[in-house]
């Protein structure tokens, strides 16, 4: 198995997530709308992908993934559709045909970016709809074959179209919102025969839908959560990716390192296992000890890669969050992360101190701890929530000078 930090991955660099693959193939052949959510970098992306490549090559099932990370409203999201489908030949044949000559014909004369942008001009605010409709009709087609289509970061669109420049959701972004979300139901409703959606993304698509009060739009889907590997997965993943780069991590290392990372989120255990090899490399080492995992962790994880990762993580939270709520979520974790627990008394008085400011109350608070627990920053226990990820929490704890929480638990 070869590694990959970063990218999603799948073929021979997609490690385990059997269950999980049988699970969404059988129902996505069964024809149910899945809605995946997973915390951030737990390999929704690649699981997509993968099982996407699996019904390709093994059941001739037609695909299509979009990605509508960039796209800025729906009519940006049709072209993404339509241009997609050039990666699957027989969706192409079908949408060049509805497509007409001249646009077909840039394709193959001129670049694939003039196409987009000729297919953009043509498809705009007041007619997305009829042309979606439209794109959808295309490539449901008239046989029995069945298409499945993957939209990654419709979460991201959502939140783009609700909200303005100032994080604030407008109620004209709240209807265009309403809108797409209502269009899209009804095309999955109309082609159910022939059409299953999957729809992931990088923040939880629930929590902001819930925020625009437009749950109701995605009732057509089934939920399925992703969550992060065992030790003993993670483990293994970690021996595999040892074998290919000729190191060894003997059982009490590689035990060590997944219970730095607790919650063992597949990008984290690659990013360990890059570490602790770059730490080997430069001391001209193959076999790791304890000592070697610890200092891995303390000066690359928790280190400059790990500011690097925490201000990506809260970007995003910025994003969804918004100005006001955004510093709400900070002290929520940071809080946490110093006592090792928030419970629902620290809620409280951080509610009444919050209102004595001015700077929100229980709305906002219950908002926050939504999308902290939805996105898996938090897990809700019986004395409150805590951490689930053991690198997440020492993030937050280094951030704030404290020693990581293995050099804690006494202190706790
Ligand atoms: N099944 C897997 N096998 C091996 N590595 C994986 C797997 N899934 C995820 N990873 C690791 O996690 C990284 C991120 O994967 P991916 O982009 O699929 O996650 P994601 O959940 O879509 O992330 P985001 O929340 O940013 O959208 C990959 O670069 C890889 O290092
Ligand atoms: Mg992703």
């Amino acid at each position: 198995m070869k590694k990959t930090v970063g990218n999603w991955v799948d073929g021979e660099r997609f490690f385990d997530r059997d269950d999980d693959l049988l699970f969404l193939k059988e129902s996505v052949q069964d024809g149910t709308n899945v809605l995946l959510t997973g915390q951030r970098r737990m390999g929704k992306t690649s699981l997509v992908r993968e099982l996407l490549r699996d019904l390709r090559a093994n059941d001739d099932t037609s695909t299509l993934f979009v990605d509508l990370e960039d796209a800025r409203d729906p009519a940006d999201a049709i072209v993404k559709i339509v241009s997609e489908a050039r990666n699957s030949a027989s969706l192409w044949e079908k949408v060049t045909q509805w497509l007409g000559g001249s646009l077909t014909q840039l394709v193959a004369e001129a670049s694939y970016a003039e196409f987009k942008v000729a297919l953009r001009a043509q498809i705009h605010t007041g007619n997305w709809k009829d042309k979606g409709d439209a794109v959808f009709e295309t490539i449901a087609g008239k046989g029995d074959d069945q298409v499945v289509i993957a939209i990654d970061e419709l979460s991201l669109l959502i939140n783009h179209v609700l909200k303005g420049d100032d994080y604030q959701i407008s109620g004209k972004g709240a209807g265009e919102a309403r809108e797409f979300m209502a269009w899209l139901r009804r095309n999955c409703q109309m082609h159910r025969d022939r059409i299953t959606m999957v729809v992931l993304g990088s923040v939880g698509l629930p929590p902001i839908l819930r925020q625009a009060g437009l749950s109701a739009t995605m009732n057509t889907f089934s939920n399925y959560e992703l969550r992060p590997w065992d030790q003993q997965t993670a483990s293994d993943c970690l021996a595999e990716l040892a074998t290919t780069y000729g190191l060894d991590l003997a059982v009490e290392v590689r035990r060590t390192m997944c219970q730095r990372l607790r919650a063992c989120i597949p990008h984290h255990v690659q990013q360990y296992f890059d570490a602790v090899q770059r730490r080997l490399r430069l001391a001209g080492r193959t076999r790791a000890s304890l000592h070697d995992v610890e200092e891995a962790y303390d000066n690359d994880m928790l280190g400059t890669r790990g500011r690097i990762d925490r201000d990506h993580y809260e970007d995003r939270l910025k994003l969804i969050l918004g100005l006001k709520a955004y510093p709400l979520a900070l002290e929520i974790l940071a809080r946490t992360a110093r006592a090792g627990v928030w419970t629902a008394k620290d809620q409280l008085a951080y509610e009444d101190e919050l209102q004595t400011l001015g700077e929100g109350g229980a709305t906002t608070m219950s908002l926050v701890l939504d999308l902290l627990e939805h996105d898996g920053y938090l897990a809700s226990h019986e004395d409150g929530y805590r951490f689930e990820s053991g690198l997440l929490e020492d993030w937050q704890r280094v951030s704030l000078g404290l020693p990581p929480t293995r050099l804690n638990e006494g202190g706790r």
